[in-house]
């Protein structure tokens, strides 16, 4: 079916110049961003976006490190977009994510994992109305 899915390009990847080097390995798959602005996350944003994460032992670190500089967020469209860009991301953990994945490529320790990207349809339409407004 088609879906569409909200990627942050995070900080640590925008100061690393990768921002082009991601978008772009979402449009050669053959998927297309239909949206894409630049902006940046303040704590009560972040902490809203991770609330589910609250509770964890590494919460304010992960706060730290997406209020740190400017992001860029995508909406991403395609056929199976989620798991796609799942698949293209890779591992959450740096480590677990196999080389050729945006994360088994640039990323080495978290919380600094390059980029987010939503884990179902129900979340990434409740992330593309928190980051791109109500009508999109
Ligand atoms: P993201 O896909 O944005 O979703 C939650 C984020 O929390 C994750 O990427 C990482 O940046 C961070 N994270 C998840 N697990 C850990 C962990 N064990 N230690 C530090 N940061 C983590």
């Amino acid at each position: 079916a088609w879906q569409r899915t909200l990627v942050i390009i995070k900080p640590e990847a925008v100061k690393a110049g990768l921002i082009g080097e991601i978008l772009s390995r979402f449009e050669r798959k053959g998927l297309q961003i239909s949206r894409i602005r630049d902006g940046r996350i303040d704590r009560a944003l972040a902490r809203q976006h991770y609330i589910h994460h609250a509770d964890k032992p590494f919460f304010e670190g992960l706060l730290d490190a997406i209020t740190a500089g400017p992001v860029v967020f995508a909406i991403v469209e395609g056929p199976s977009a989620i798991a796609h860009v799942r698949n293209l991301v890779g591992a959450t953990d740096p480590v677990k994510a196999s080389p050729g994945s945006i994360r088994g490529d640039f990323a080495v320790e978290l919380p600094f994992n390059m980029v987010h990207a939503s884990d179902s349809p129900e979340t990434a339409e409740a992330e593309i109305r928190r980051f791109f407004g109500e009508g999109a």
